[in-house]
């Protein structure tokens, strides 16, 4: 049940007197949805949210009655932030059409207030704002915490104070990093929890709302021939792959408290990792499937350094451009020791998975930008092919990639006859193209997530016991790290990552696809 905070209101806020709207004939049971963007000024706001919003316009998602106001210390007006928000906008429904109309429709529902994160006066003005456009609705409320971190405890406290006088449901986004290690994370939810009940705290993973990876249930769970493989009796290993081909280029100071295993590892690839290996939930009901998500992170031990390889790119030369090292990013602290790239292996002890190596692997300043879950199945027992025709595709395994960006596919690698009267084997693909089969634009992760926040729908967000499960499995290595100052391994910018990780994954005799 929402809302039974002290603070919360009951129905007589309804009567609080917004001169401005107290003529205009609104029905008391029609409701509006306020959502502010907490933190407007921002690279992710800018790049991400408003897009995101504007996208739900268009496809007619967003409720009828919705207000967008942004917040933040910068000083802007209303038409301020419409230009700033109008240069990012792009009609991803369909780019040949004009949008201007939908453009000037979503604008001129989107306010700016200009407050500090630790002000209650600041939030009361924006309260009294946020009351004018809702009138007598029931005024439901979203905010969204685009801000960094050590200000989310002061922005939830102030907003949350000004929410008492919505009628209607108060929920709040808050953006990545949740905490630094176990103590840091659990402080902020006991902090968070002063103000907010769980239920109201929506935390973000962007991932869960990539389409590839909300498909992952339904590949597994309504597709028979997938789900009886998925266990250690089958699969050899699973590897689950982020590469990025470009730095921390602007982003260095954040990035440099954190390093890519709190930045991608412990929250993206390790949600992946739990969609792929839970049990059946119950139902598809959010709780049942986190309770499975749950599970699986309480059956993986705590990473070790011995398990654990990190890397840090460096400068690179190729022809007249030069590429710069993580360190030459001004931002970024001289000598710093922080990881750029990771790779580690994980195990989950229980039934199905004991034994069955998951590898992660994650980087800035590789080869290539790509995010993909390989499953490498068992080698076929008494191959007949391998007896009779020792070629190198013999001993090639079925392999299950699921790409997830770009260019989303799902593809099963399998052996296969050559046609011809000879009897010659190779590796070929079942391929699921999705530019070819889906050829509509994927909706951003944004708009999946944004979305479920509007409708309460709390599938594609963490709850705060897998948030401790998670971080109880890489605080122990984050510290030996931190404590014993390891020194990452240098790979040039733009290449495979360090040697050490083709090392650690020949350990488990496994090469990375
Ligand atoms: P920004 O650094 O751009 O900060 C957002 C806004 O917060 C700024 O415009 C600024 O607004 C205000 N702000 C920044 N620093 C401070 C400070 N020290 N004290 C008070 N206010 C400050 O962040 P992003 O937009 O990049 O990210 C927002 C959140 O989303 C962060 O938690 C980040 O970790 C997370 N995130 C970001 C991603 C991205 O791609 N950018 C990706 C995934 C997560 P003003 O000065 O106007 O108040
Ligand atoms: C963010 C990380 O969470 O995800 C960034 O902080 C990273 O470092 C980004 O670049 C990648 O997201 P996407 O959706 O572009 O793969």
């Amino acid at each position: 049940v929402e809302n039974e905070l002290p603070w919360k209101k009951s129905k007589d806020s309804l009567s609080l007197t917004v001169p401005e709207v107290e003529n205009i004939n609104i029905s008391k049971n029609e409701s509006t949805v306020s959502i502010t963007v907490v933190g407007a000024s921002g690279d992710l706001a800018k790049k991400k949210i408003f897009p995101a919003l504007f996208a739900l316009f268009c496809e007619g998602c967003l409720p009828e009655h919705f207000s967008i106001y942004g917040y933040a210390r910068s000083k802007m007006t209303d038409a301020d932030l419409r230009n700033m928000i109008s240069k990012s906008l792009t009609c991803r429904i369909d780019r040949s059409e004009n949008c201007e109309e939908k453009m000037d429709q979503f604008l001129k529902r989107c306010f700016y207030h200009s407050g500090h994160y630790d002000s209650l006066e600041n939030f009361a003005e924006l309260d009294k704002k946020l009351k004018l456009h809702e009138g007598r609705r029931i005024s439901n409320r979203l905010f969204y915490l685009s801000i960094p971190p050590n200000i989310f405890v002061d922005a939830v406290r102030c907003s949350s104070s000004s929410a008492a006088s919505g009628n209607g449901w108060t929920r709040v986004i808050v953006e990545k990093p949740f905490g630094w290690d176990s103590e840091s994370s659990a402080a902020l939810t006991k902090a968070l929890k002063q103000y907010l009940e769980e239920n109201q705290i929506f935390r973000i993973d962007h991932y869960l709302g990539k389409e590839l990876v909300e498909n992952l249930s339904i590949l597994r769970f309504s597709n028979l021939i997938f789900e009886p493989l998925w266990s250690r009796q089958y699969i050899r290993n699973v590897q689950l792959i982020f590469s990025e081909d470009f730095g921390t280029e602007g982003r260095g100071g954040y990035f440099d408290n954190y390093g890519i295993i709190r930045d991608i590892m412990q929250n993206h690839l390790l949600q992946i990792l739990t969609l792929f290996a839970m049990e059946t939930p119950v139902s598809l009901d959010a709780e049942d499937i986190r309770n499975e998500k749950v599970k699986v992170l309480r059956c993986m031990k705590p990473l070790h350094l011995d398990d654990v390889v990190i890397g840090q790119y460096t400068s690179h030369k190729e022809g007249s451009t030069t590429y710069p090292a993580y360190t030459d990013d001004k931002t970024v602290p001289k000598g710093s020791l922080t990881p750029t790239f990771a790779a580690a292996a994980l195990f989950i002890n229980n039934a199905r998975w004991e034994g069955v190596p998951f590898l992660m692997k994650a980087g800035k300043a590789l080869q290539d930008r790509r995010t993909e879950i390989r499953v490498q199945f068992r080698h076929v027992p008494g191959n007949l092919y391998n007896q009779k025709h020792g070629t190198e595709f013999d001993q090639a395994t079925n392999e299950l990639v699921i790409r997830v960006q770009p260019d989303e596919a799902i593809y099963l690698m399998i052996n296969n006859k050559v046609p011809g009267l000879e009897m010659k084997l190779d590796c070929s693909n079942l391929n699921l193209c999705y530019a070819a089969r889906y050829p509509k634009e994927i909706p951003d992760a944004y708009e999946r997530l944004l979305l479920d926040a509007i409708d309460g729908e709390r599938r594609l967000f963490i709850r705060s016991d897998e948030l401790d499960a998670a971080w109880a499995i890489f605080t122990p290595v984050l510290k030996e790290i931190e404590e014993k100052k390891t020194v990452p391994e240098s790979y040039p910018y733009g290449s495979q990552g360090p040697v050490g990780a083709h090392c650690l994954a020949a350990r488990y005799n496994i090469q990375w696809g």
